[in-house]
């Protein structure tokens, strides 16, 4: 039976991943800063729900000293934001030009960039033991450069570069170990974060994202994939 460590895991796509890998029969361990109603409502004995927080790199490595002994088939960097400002105008809301902020920023790289990054190192010898160990990091195609057409969102564009960047390096350095590692765009999906508006609904981005995941092999490693399969360009 497989493992799947999911941060952020307690609503929005997070939660949805948490669902479904449930129902296909997988332990999850789901990391979140506090457990919902809907995460704690799907108890059951393969869910393994860790609280603690995210950005605290000593927390982190007493969750991983925790989890010592397990294997993890796929860690799945999850948990992230968008910093948005309540009270400016729209297109200023998502960090337009002229709003720079820098704690808003460093609370953005903080858990998009600086998270992923830790919680590969501290987990990777549980990955490496999966017979084919898999880091998924939800980056978006806004942190694409061949695909930005629109400008705006500097702070989440840039966290998502900078988490692309670091998933490519990843995959070079973990293949001696057999670790497969990945950015994935989940697509426009309908949550708190991409709004009523967006594309996707939840089910549909998580099943494509499961698809993905679970057909990886060593030739898409350092690829950022869409939940469709498509490679996007960086
Ligand atoms: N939805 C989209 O259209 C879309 C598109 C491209 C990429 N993505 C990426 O997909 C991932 C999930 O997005 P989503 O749409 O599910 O977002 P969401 O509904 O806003 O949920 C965000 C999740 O991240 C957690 N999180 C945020 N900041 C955190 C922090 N500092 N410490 C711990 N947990 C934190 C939240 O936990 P709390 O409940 O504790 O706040 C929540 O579980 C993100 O990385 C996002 O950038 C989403």
């Amino acid at each position: 039976m497989s493992t799947v460590l999911i941060t952020g895991a307690n609503r929005g796509l997070g939660l949805g991943l948490a669902k479904a890998y449930l129902e296909d029969g997988c332990d999850v361990v789901a990391l979140v800063r506090q457990a919902s109603p809907e995460l704690t409502g799907l108890g059951c004995a393969a869910l393994d729900i860790r609280e603690c927080t995210l950005t605290d790199d000593w927390e982190l490595g007493a969750v991983a000293d925790s989890l010592a002994d397990r294997t993890i088939d796929v860690l799945i960097n999850n948990a992230g934001r968008m910093a948005k400002v309540e009270g400016l105008a729209r297109a200023d809301q998502l960090q337009g030009f002229g709003h720079f902020n820098r704690e808003l920023w460093h609370d953005v790289f903080d858990i998009n960039l600086f998270t992923p990054m830790r919680l590969a190192e501290l987990l990777v010898e549980q990955v490496a033991r999966a017979e084919r160990g898999r880091i998924v990091t939800l980056s978006s195609m806004l942190g694409s450069m061949a695909l930005n057409d629109s400008g705006g969102l500097y702070a989440y564009r840039a966290s998502k570069a900078g988490v692309n960047a670091i998933m490519k390096s990843m995959a070079m350095d973990l293949a001696e170990q057999g670790v497969i590692a990945i950015a994935m765009h989940p697509g426009w999906v309908r949550t708190d974060m991409g709004g009523s508006k967006a594309t996707f609904d939840i089910d549909t981005s998580v099943r494509g994202m499961q698809a993905v995941i679970e057909r990886l092999s060593f030739e898409d490693s350092g690829k950022l994939l869409s939940h469709d399969g498509s490679e996007l360009p960086w």
